[in-house]
């Protein structure tokens, strides 16, 4: 795998092999094993908004195989005084091994991807946030005993993580389903897509979404960037929470993800949350497992 810039990349046996990599790494950790596979690499970590998960477990996770990370602010970096992203790209690669970059455009994860010559890894875009889908599956997975088969729904704004959880569940061959009001559905080409596989449904309906879903996922109303129409946007998703009616529609074992923060009242109850704890916060401890495996199947020598 050369770089991570999207899951629509990756194939279903490559998504595999990070997760079986992710989950050998959890159990090795747990044991106490440290394997310095990328020692003497360093991970350049480019963030254009806040992080609390992604930018701690890059650099623990960097860290413990045996590498370093350096965090790198727009405020101190030429980039955010205007310097081309194509001649950030080229010059980051002759010092760095990897860069992880957290932005507003995925063109800009692209165009560092097309112009450096070292592994580029999405730590989030407007567009997707694959770091995130793949320790959901791994969390799905080793809870479930599988994806295959199993229903997936997502209520609340089509945003980066709705787009990267349709198509890593329908990659994964999951059924995925969206509950979003009308206007703030996931990215139109991705649902062309999945609808495509006949595994997909869109609904302004909670209760036809979530009807028998294994899993609930729901994220912030209003995303990084969007802090402006906060209000506006409290208004719109009122209805989209996953609370007790909400989950009455899901199967009766179903799990509760969430990729924090969260907004308790908001889109999820604190009761629900509170009752999925160790759901979601083993949701959040596998984004280092997750991301060590991309990491080494990325940075390291093959
Ligand atoms: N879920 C997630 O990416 O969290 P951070 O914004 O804290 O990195
Ligand atoms: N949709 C959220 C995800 C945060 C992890 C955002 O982009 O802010």
């Amino acid at each position: 795998m050369k770089h991570l810039l999207k899951l629509g990349d990756l194939t279903p046996v490559e998504i595999t092999e990070i997760l079986d990599l992710a989950d050998v790494l959890k159990a090795e950790r747990k044991q106490g094993i440290k394997r310095p596979i990328l020692a003497g690499k360093s991970l350049g970590m480019i963030f254009q908004k806040s992080s609390t998960r992604t930018r701690v477990s890059f650099e623990v996770g960097i860290y413990e195989l045996g590498g370093q990370a350096l965090f790198l602010s727009p405020r101190d970096l030429q980039i955010g005084r205007g310097e081309p992203v194509e001649d950030t790209a080229r010059v980051l690669s002759r010092y760095l091994d990897g860069i992880m970059i957290r932005t507003f455009a995925q063109s800009e994860v692209e165009d560092l991807a097309k112009y450096g010559s070292i592994p580029i890894i999405n730590g989030l875009t407007d567009y997707c946030h694959p770091c995130q889908v793949l320790a959901d599956l791994q969390t799905i997975r080793e809870r479930k005993g599988g994806l295959e088969g199993l229903k997936m729904c997502y209520v609340g704004d089509g945003n980066n993580m709705a787009n990267s959880l349709i198509v890593g569940g329908i990659k994964m061959g999951m059924n995925v389903s969206t509950a979003c009001p009308k206007g703030y559905e996931p990215d139109s080409d991705i649902m062309k897509w999945a609808g495509e596989t006949g595994r997909y449904l869109c609904s302004e309906s909670i209760e036809e979404a979530v009807s028998g879903a294994d899993v609930v996922y729901t994220d912030v109303w209003a995303s990084m960037g969007q802090e402006d129409e906060a209000a506006e946007r409290k208004k719109i998703f009122k209805n989209y929470c996953v609370n007790a009616e909400t989950m009455s529609y899901a199967a009766k074992d179903a799990m509760v993800l969430h990729c924090l923060p969260a907004h308790r009242g908001e889109e999820i109850a604190a009761d629900v949350i509170e009752a999925h704890a160790d759901e979601i916060f083993e949701e959040a401890e596998n984004r280092l497992h997750a991301q060590k495996a991309v990491m080494v199947l990325t940075m390291g020598e093959g």
